[in-house]
């Protein structure tokens, strides 16, 4: 049986940290502050958003919630982030995704300032992180790298195989697990022998968004499985990209789903803002 990697309580142990290092930044009079945006009323961000608050309210992160209605226009929220841009008390903007039809996504993260990026999309961002020269790392591939960590592989020539290509995971986590001088293979939905491709690999990161798509028969022996995954099955349990009973019994080191990867990415962006409020409190922008 696989070791399981317990997200959440190293999601705990990072967070336990961040309120020692927020307690210092109080004291010199810079509490770190987060801006979460929520606009509509998908349920599932509606939960995320939930879990954003409660982490910053344990760790002693200032955080203000913005819910807006459905209909708010492109140009109402455009105007609340430059708000937000020159406010002092704020450290990190959250635009939760997705945003309703009628709002371009991408003028939404365009109009974040990159220092109060914590999600790392700005497109200057998303740049410094391909040339390795980064204040923000994005919130799951980073929890994901740590996760490895905790496996206790060295990524250096590890064969990794990413399933996903989005913009908030798959992309960036290729360029993570690059930076680790892994060899690193995507696929997504147009790859033509995903299981074959998917044997091949030390480390599997399945984020794909499709229940269980990977099974233990694509598993090589030994592996570290990673499941970013977070499906609705039709009896409503939840299920990762990874059919977790099969897989672990392959795996040297497997992540649950709940408990794995989730946690992690929340502890990553109270990570990267109270980073975000510490470079505020090295540059003197503390009143
Ligand atoms: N929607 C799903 N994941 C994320 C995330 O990491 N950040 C934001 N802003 N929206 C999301």
């Amino acid at each position: 049986m696989a070791i399981i990697l317990d997200g959440k309580k190293l999601a705990q142990k990072i967070k336990d940290n961040l309120k020692a290092q927020t307690i210092r930044l109080t004291e010199k009079g810079k509490t770190p502050g987060l801006a979460v945006i929520i606009v509509g009323n998908n349920s599932a961000s509606r939960i995320y958003v939930n879990s954003k608050k409660r982490a910053c309210a344990e760790i002693g992160i200032y955080s203000e919630e913005y819910a807006l209605p459905e209909d708010t226009s492109e140009k109402e929220l455009l105007e609340l982030i430059e708000k937000l841009n020159k406010n002092s008390d704020i450290d990190g903007i959250l635009v939760q995704l997705p945003l309703p039809g009628h709002i371009d996504e991408k003028a939404v993260i365009n109009a974040i300032s990159p220092g109060k990026d914590v999600d790392a999309f700005h497109p200057v961002n998303v740049g410094k992180i391909m040339i390795g020269d980064y204040d923000f790392l994005p919130c799951t591939p980073a929890g994901v790298i740590e996760l490895i960590n905790e496996s206790g592989i060295d990524l250096e020539g590890k064969e990794c195989v990413v399933i996903g290509r989005s913009n908030i995971v798959g992309k960036p986590m290729s360029m993570l697990l690059l930076h680790k001088n892994a060899t690193v293979t995507i696929c997504h939905s147009k790859t033509v022998n995903l299981a074959e491709t998917v044997r091949r690999a030390d480390v599997v990161v399945a984020a794909v968004g499709r229940a269980q798509l990977i099974n233990g028969d694509m598993i090589k022996e030994g592996a570290v499985v990673i499941d970013v995954g977070m499906n609705r099955l039709e009896d409503n349990t939840l299920a990762g990209d990874v059919h977790f009973e099969s897989c672990a019994k392959k795996a040297y080191a497997i992540t649950p789903v709940p408990g794995g990867v989730g946690p992690m990415t929340i502890a990553m962006l109270m990570k990267n803002t109270v980073k975000s409020a510490s470079l505020a409190c090295s540059r003197g922008g503390v009143e």
